[in-house]
Formats: structure tokens, C-alpha cells, sequence
């Protein structure tokens, strides 16, 4: 049985003419210990795709079960329970709570779950440890490189050993070798049989994946097993990644923005008069809720 399985999920933002088709019927099976990177444009969906998975959203049509089980019917309380013992979340920019010490802020998840004070304090070292921080304990978190910060930050989100880690560009704010560490930490996670849902938009970063998912407009336009190690020839296909052109885009006010590579490994976009995000239903959507208009007569 899949860990993971969306059925026909879509989500919606507003309203009427302001609608946006953030998910758009998304069918989607993810099994124990696979890493999953997901790629596609900025707007593509892929954040709101996350948040779906790791239960801070929730979809506006379909069905979205956790080991079988629907967490649609759970109520927040519940939801927010499932959440916290089985998923990590790792983002891009990660707030350490700034008045605790690096310590308190790695053993902060386990106070929710009611562990005694002991036995926090020597998990979260255990934890700072692994992530190669054991001595910085009881610095302050303004007194870390951001790399060193990110690494807190995935030492917090590890520290109750969820099932799932869901990380949404975790490399995105770092220089290249603090990168490689956080990698390197998500690929020991994965070879313990977690399972991983990481956003990125650097090809370089499949090496680490199982599989790739490339998005656009809402939806998976390709599905790619692949072996560890290599890197996703599909990532490298500037296709998956152009400027909508077609017909109904234009209706729709999409722009895809193009990512490129420059010697500095940085990603670019190429097109930045074009970044407008937002966009109406075209003529074909939303399929489930149509809204007939009334010809005038003249
Ligand atoms: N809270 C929100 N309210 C309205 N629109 C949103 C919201 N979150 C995301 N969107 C829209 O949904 C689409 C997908 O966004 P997102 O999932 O963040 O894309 P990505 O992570 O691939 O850049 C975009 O058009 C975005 O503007
Ligand atoms: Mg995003």
C-alpha cells in the first residue's frame, strides 16, 4: 500500500473570475522509502502540493490518504496530531525560535509530546551530533551561518523521527557547500527508509532522488524512476521548464518562467517582465463548477 496516495486532488484559490488552479486533479502514488524531487516553474503548484501531503492545507476537491487512512476526515486537532509524529518539514527559509539556543530549539518538538526535560536534552544533542553541530549547543541562533541554521533546522524537524520529511527548496538560500551537507544529511535519512518529498530546482540535486516529478500549471506532466546517483536526464530538458505558449495559456494569463544555469551554478530567470503568478480558469476549467453565462440578445 502506498505511504502516500492523491486521488483527482485539486486545490483552488478565491474565487469566480479570481480563481486560481493551484492543484488541478493530481493523481499521485509515493511508497515507503522512495525520494521523491519534484520540479516545474515557479507557480507550478509544487508548495501547494506539499502543504496538501503534509496536512498544512487541505484540497478542495479529492481524496488524500496517509497509509490508507483518510486524513480528510480527521479534525484539525487530529490532523494537526498526524502532523506532528509522522511528518518533517523542511523549508527554505526556517525560523529558529530566536530567543532559545540551538539545544532548546532541537528539542522543542518533543516537549509537545510530553517527554521529560532528561530525556529531550539528550536526544536534541544526539541529534546536533549528526548534523555535525554538537558544538554549537548553546549559541544563540543570529550566531550561526545560515547553512549552520539550516542544519538546526532539519535537526528540529528529524528530531521525532518522522516517517515523511517534506523539504520545499532546502538548499534554496545556501552556497554550495553548506548545500551539499544538507543533502548529504536528507540522503542518510532516506537510506534509514524514511521517505522524502523535496522541491528543487536544481538538477544537480536528482542525484539524490528515487524518482522525479516535473510539474506545470497544477498538474505532473512526467513521472521519472530513476537509479540514485544520476542525475534526471528529463531535469535537464528545458522543455519541462519553457514558456507556456499554447492557446489556452494565452487565455489564462499563464507565464511559465524559464530557468537556466549560469557558470555560477545560480539559477536565473529569464524572463522577468512576465512573472505575473495569478490566473483566471481558462474556458476548459474549472470543470467541476461551471459557471454558465447568460448570451445577451441583441
Ligand atoms: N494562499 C494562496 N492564495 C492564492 N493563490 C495562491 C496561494 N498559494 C499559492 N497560490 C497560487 O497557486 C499557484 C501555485 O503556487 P505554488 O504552489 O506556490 O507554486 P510553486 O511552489 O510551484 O512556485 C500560483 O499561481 C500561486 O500564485
Ligand atoms: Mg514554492
Amino acid at each position: 500500500m502506498p505511504i502516500i496516495n492523491l486521488k483527482d486532488v485539486s486545490r483552488l484559490y478565491g474565487f469566480g473570475d479570481a480563481t486560481t488552479v493551484a492543484l488541478e486533479d493530481i493523481n499521485l502514488e509515493i511508497n515507503k522509502g522512495e525520494f521523491v524531487a519534484i520540479m516545474g516553474p515557479s507557480g507550478s503548484g509544487k508548495s501547494t502540493l506539499m502543504n496538501v501531503i503534509g496536512l498544512l492545507d487541505r484540497p478542495t476537491y479529492g481524496a488524500f490518504t496517509l497509509h490508507g487512512d483518510n486524513v480528510e476526515a480527521l479534525k484539525d486537532d487530529q490532523r494537526a496530531k498526524v502532523r506532528r509524529d509522522k511528518i518533517g518539514f523542511v523549508f527554505q527559509s526556517f525560523s529558529l525560535l530566536p530567543n532559545m539556543n540551538v539545544l532548546e530549539n532541537v528539542a522543542l518538538p518533543l516537549a509537545y509530546q510530553g517527554a521529560n526535560l532528561h530525556h529531550r536534552i539528550l536526544q536534541a544533542r544526539t541529534m546536533l551530533e549528526r548534523v555535525g553541530l554538537g558544538d554549537r549547543s548553546y549559541f544563540l541562533p543570529t550566531q550561526l551561518s545560515g547553512g549552520q541554521v539550516q542544519r538546526v533546522a532539519i535537526a528540529r524537524s528529524l528530531i521525532n523521527q518522522p516517517e515523511i520529511i517534506i523539504a520545499d527548496e532546502p538548499t534554496g538560500n545556501l552556497d554550495s557547500i553548506a548545500s551539499r551537507l544538507v543533502m548529504e544529511l536528507l540522503a542518510d535519512i532516506h537510506k534509514m527508509g524514511n521517505t522524502i518529498l523535496m522541491v528543487t530546482h536544481n538538477p544537480e540535486l536528482t542525484r539524490y532522488a528515487t524518482r522525479v516529478l516535473f510539474m506545470r500549471d497544477g498538474m505532473i506532466v512526467h513521472d521519472e524512476k530513476k537509479s540514485l546517483g544520476d542525475i534526471s536526464e528529463s531535469s535537464e530538458n528545458t522543455k519541462f521548464f519553457e514558456e507556456t505558449t499554447n492557446e489556452e495559456h494565452d487565455i489564462a494569463g499563464v507565464s511559465a518562467m524559464l530557468t537556466v544555469e549560469t557558470d555560477q551554478g545560480k539559477y536565473v530567470k529569464m524572463n522577468p517582465q512576465s512573472t505575473k503568478k495569478s490566473r483566471k480558469p481558462s474556458v476548459k476549467r474549472p470543470t467541476k463548477k461551471k459557471k454558465y453565462k447568460r448570451s445577451k440578445k441583441s
